[in-house]
């Protein structure tokens, strides 16, 4: 593996790459990498020739001065596990390489980038596009790759490729989880042992909800309760819980086929998030005879 630090010197991979009929995928990060950047990193080995991970903790996204001051680096642990997975090149840009002087454009996917994370976190799509839309220009990649742990950034991105028209695939890796259901993250660090613990009402938090749908019920609103009422019992109060269109991120009306339920809290000073895709039992039901039927046919 190579690490590169400028767009002429990724570009130039990515040319040769190209001359030899390779394809190209970018894993976008911010380092600290755990098991869910390394399932990215593994999807992308399976969809490419040449496999391109950016590493940048990009400033603009980042609404906390604090939380960009504490976030984890450490470039060399990040490389040694990145070559390990077979990545080619480690595209690590300094900050003046992403942002040149006199900087001033923004990409704003409207309506989707305001709600939920976006409206807990003011710029923080603004900044997540702007940069998202720099890395696939400067790479220019086949396919790029994002976790489902952050479901509001994959509908952000799918709709600035929509929009915007550029050619790339977006591939969707499922959530990384610990043993508990804890979903890997990097601020996960920052939870003390009893915070760790009591962390994991999260996933169980959705997963109520989710069980809720399972056995019929329709109101998001009872869905959103049976999720509140499992942060409640480790005195975790959510800064939202919301029952979505997973495309549009708008709240629904009923639960009726898949709908994403995604909430934010903090533990202690840790502010987490996490989702779960709901399903209406008519939906699994109708699912089934069509895999059933399948061994009968062959
Ligand atoms: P970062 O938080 O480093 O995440 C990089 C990618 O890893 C994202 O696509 C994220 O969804 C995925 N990821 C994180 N935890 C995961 C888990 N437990 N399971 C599966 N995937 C997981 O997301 C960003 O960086 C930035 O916003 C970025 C897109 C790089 C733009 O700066």
């Amino acid at each position: 593996m190579i690490t590169v630090r400028t767009v002429t010197e990724v570009r130039e991979h990515v040319r040769a790459a190209r001359a030899q009929g390779h394809t190209v995928a970018l894993v976008p990060t911010m380092g600290a990498f755990h098991e869910g950047h390394l399932a990215l990193m593994r999807r992308a080995r399976e969809h490419a020739d040449l496999v391109v991970v950016w590493l940048f903790v990009n400033p603009s996204q980042f609404n906390e001065a604090a939380d960009l001051a504490a976030y984890p680096r450490d470039e060399g642990r990040d490389a040694a596990l990145a070559a390990e997975e077979g990545v080619d090149v480690l595209f690590a840009p300094a900050d003046g390489e992403v942002y040149p002087p006199g900087f001033k454009t923004q990409v704003n996917v409207t309506g989707l980038g305001d709600v939920l994370e976006g409206a807990h976190r003011p710029g923080h799509f603004t900044g997540v596009a702007t940069v998202v839309l720099k890395m696939l220009n400067m790479v220019q990649p086949d396919v790029a790759v994002f976790g489902a742990k952050d479901a509001q950034q994959v509908a952000v991105v799918k709709r600035l490729v929509l929009d915007l028209d550029l050619p790339v695939r977006i591939e969707v890796v499922p959530i990384v989880r610990e043993a508990d259901g804890l979903a890997l993250s990097s601020r996960n660090v920052h939870l003390d042992p009893d915070e760790r613990r009591r962390a994991t009402a999260l996933h169980r938090a959705l997963e109520a909800a989710a069980s809720a749908a399972d056995a019929g019920e329709r109101d998001p609103v009872r869905l959103r309760a049976a999720a509140e009422a499992v942060l409640l019992e480790q005195d975790i109060e959510a800064e939202y819980v919301a029952v979505v269109d997973p495309d549009t991120f708008q709240p629904v009306a009923e639960v009726d086929g898949h709908v994403l339920v995604a909430l934010a809290a903090r533990v202690g000073a840790t502010r987490l998030i996490d989702n779960i895709t709901a399903t209406s039992p008519e939906t699994r039901f109708a699912r089934q005879p069509a895999v059933l039927t399948t061994p009968k046919e062959a």
